[in-house]
């Protein structure tokens, strides 16, 4: 199984799944694609021995169907079976999802359902929540959607930030992740959930 990891920005979801491709692990990662010819991630996964690859999106301006059209274009020299969206912050359509559906996943840093889109550890705050997490999930061309492949939850503690909760919830990132794609690369939809 070759996975494609798309990064915006860090990369550390990307790399906790590439560390985690070795051995008897049923996939290995073929390239990590960027909107963002910046984004920290790219050193990070060149250090790896991983191909990289960057399709900006902003001479697309609003036109996001060529952008997914080039995005596409470059994914396929690299020929992966699946994605994993690793913080990539674009929102993708229709026309891009529905060629991976059932073949791309997502992280996202809330209890899904609660609080798609943006600034979710604020909103987990702000609610008053006493647990945040986060979300594995196949992507759909609805928001934050789709079945959902595995949970792990954290304590929102007295005096936390946003800040603060993020990073906590980062830490069971890098471990629900990687969970969840080895079960999926080896054809093991059973949810997975942490602790
Ligand atoms: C992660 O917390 C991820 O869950 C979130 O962006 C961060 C990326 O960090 N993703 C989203 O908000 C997607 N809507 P990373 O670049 O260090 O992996």
């Amino acid at each position: 199984m070759r996975v494609a990891l798309f990064i915006s920005g860090g990369g550390s979801n990307m790399l906790s799944l590439v560390k985690s491709m070795t051995g008897d692990h049923p996939a290995r990662p073929c390239v990590v694609l960027s909107n963002r010819a910046d984004a920290g991630g790219l050193a990070k996964a060149e250090a790896l021995g991983v191909a990289t690859a960057v399709v900006d999106h902003r001479p697309y301006g609003a036109d996001r169907g060529a952008f997914e059209a080039e995005l596409q274009s470059v994914l396929l020299r690299h020929t992966p079976d699946m994605i994993c969206l690793c913080g990539f912050m674009r929102v993708l359509t229709e026309g891009f999802t529905s060629q991976w559906d059932g073949r791309m996943l997502n992280i996202h840093p809330s209890l899904l359902p609660k609080y798609k889109g943006l600034h979710t550890h604020q909103r987990a705050l702000d609610a008053g929540d006493s647990e945040a997490g986060c979300t594995v999930h196949e992507v759909t061309a609805k928001l934050d959607d789709g079945p959902i492949l595995g949970q792990a939850r954290v304590p929102v503690l007295a005096g936390d930030t946003a800040e603060t909760l993020a990073a906590r919830v980062l830490t069971q990132e890098h471990i629900l992740y990687p969970a969840v794609l080895r079960r999926f690369a080896s054809g093991d939809m059973r949810p997975v959930t942490l602790p």
